[in-house]
């Protein structure tokens, strides 16, 4: 077990360069089981969570080869094996084993997923999606038993624009006969960036992106090259960091307009942001005004930023106001907060964050993005050693990280526990 160890007050300086998105990845792996030949997947995140997947894939029977930001797919002997438990049980993305085996075999068990569970997260739209295209459900003892003889196309109109059941519901509908069409389907870039890969496999899937998706369903998906885009959360981390460092830092390889909605946060508090074609710079301010923020889904501002923004705005004068209309209790990283003397109150979906300095303190990671969150508080706070428990956590989500927060100039570092 190891900690992560950070000496602040050194403004960030430097060029970061942004890995592919890990929850585009985790979505994109077990899309490839859907072809009958080789899928190459580049551009791919060095994280844990990856890892995981391809011990899935291979427990499956696929042939997975990994090297360096590359991954080869070969799913040709794949047998919808059951998987009530084992490594599906680490990850949150396991659910999209339930999509993509049902999609290319009528069949699959899969143990109900594990990951970050910083409250409860249902799957109840993922299950009514593959019930509405005639499948079976049923949960046997923690793992979700799913059957179909044949999945027919259909329409589904989503109670919650769900990233996971958006995807998992084009994962099944892909190979299905007909026409499904989603409706109130999640809009993120990773939805398009699946939606990309299957019909560079041979699917017919339009409107990825709106709120309407339509899927003609296809009898075969063959192999194919793909590259994954730029993680805008990781580069999102470092955008607040570098602002609340006060730094100067050019974060490469993104999409600017995945970070709208930030962006426009940044400038309204007083950080200069300057957007390239694939980069973005940001240079810190000597005082930042208090705002509200409001988590939403995408284009809004994404849930994932909320706990760094929390860090962010811990720096800024004045009291601001951070709601979060995804998740109702995701603010497991205010207590630890807390600790380091910051002065934030939660009041029903939102925090209250007065301005203010922190200190360094003891404080332990609850999930992956309450870490950033306490390694940017950490990164603040002038003298002392802030000591980060958890670390398994962020792995899950960052590539590099105590490298790229070197290279611009942090004081950060591992220790065994
Ligand atoms: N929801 C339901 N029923 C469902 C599915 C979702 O009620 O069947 C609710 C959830 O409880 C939540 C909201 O709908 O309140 C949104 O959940 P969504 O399904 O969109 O989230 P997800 O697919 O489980 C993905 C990311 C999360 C990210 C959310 C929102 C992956 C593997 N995870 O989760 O990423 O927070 O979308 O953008 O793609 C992270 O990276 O740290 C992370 C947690």
């Amino acid at each position: 077990m190891e900690k992560l160890m950070v000496t602040g007050g050194r403004p960030l300086q430097g060029t970061v360069t942004i890995s592919g998105a890990k929850n585009s990845a985790i979505a994109l792996i077990p899309a490839a089981l859907l072809a009958d030949s080789e899928v190459i997947l580049d551009n791919l995140p060095l994280l844990s969570d990856v890892a995981v997947y391809a011990e899935i894939l291979e427990g499956l029977g696929a042939r997975v080869s990994w090297e360096g930001s590359q991954m080869r797919i070969d799913p040709s002997n794949v047998k919808s094996i059951p998987m009530p438990n084992g490594p599906v049980k680490k990850l949150r993305a396991s659910y999209y084993m339930m999509g993509a085996l049902l999609g290319k075999f009528g069949e699959a068990l899969i143990g109900l997923p594990g990951g970050c569970n910083f409250e409860p997260r249902p799957i109840d739209q993922h299950i009514k999606g593959f019930e509405a295209l005639g499948a079976t459900a049923v949960n046997e003892h923690g793992a979700i038993h799913l059957h179909s003889e044949e999945l027919r196309g259909t329409k589904i109109y989503l109670d919650v624009a769900s990233v996971g059941a958006t995807i998992n519901i084009m994962l099944a509908a892909a190979k299905a006969k007909g026409s499904t069409i989603i409706e109130n389907a999640a809009k993120e870039p990773e939805i398009i960036d699946v939606a990309t890969l299957l019909n560079s496999m041979g699917a017919s899937i339009k409107g990825a992106g709106t709120e309407t998706i339509r899927i003609e369903g296809v009898q075969t998906l063959h192999g194919c090259r793909h590259s994954i885009i730029p993680d805008r959360i990781q580069a999102g981390t470092y955008m607040i960091a570098a602002a609340a460092t006060r730094g100067n830092v050019l974060i490469d390889s993104v999409i600017p307009k995945h970070l709208e909605a930030l962006t426009a946060k940044l400038q309204e508090m007083g950080v200069t942001v300057e957007e390239m074609d694939e980069s973005i710079r940001i240079i810190g301010g000597p005082d930042y005004q208090h705002i509200d923020v409001k988590a939403l889904v995408y284009p809004g501002f994404p849930t994932d930023l909320q706990s760094p923004m929390t860090s962010l705005l811990t720096q800024a004068n004045g009291a601001s106001v951070l709601s979060d209309f995804v998740y109702s209790n995701r603010f497991k990283h205010v207590p630890e907060l807390v600790r380091m003397g910051a002065k934030i109150r939660v009041e029903g979906r939102s925090a209250v964050i007065e301005g203010g300095t922190l200190n360094a303190a003891k404080v332990q990671a609850a999930d992956l993005r309450a870490g950033a969150a306490l390694v940017i508080a950490g990164l603040t706070v002038e003298g002392g050693v802030t000591e980060i428990e958890g670390v398994e956590y962020i792995d899950r989500g960052y590539d590099n990280l105590v490298t790229n927060l070197r290279n611009l100039g942090a004081n950060v570092w591992r220790q065994t526990i």
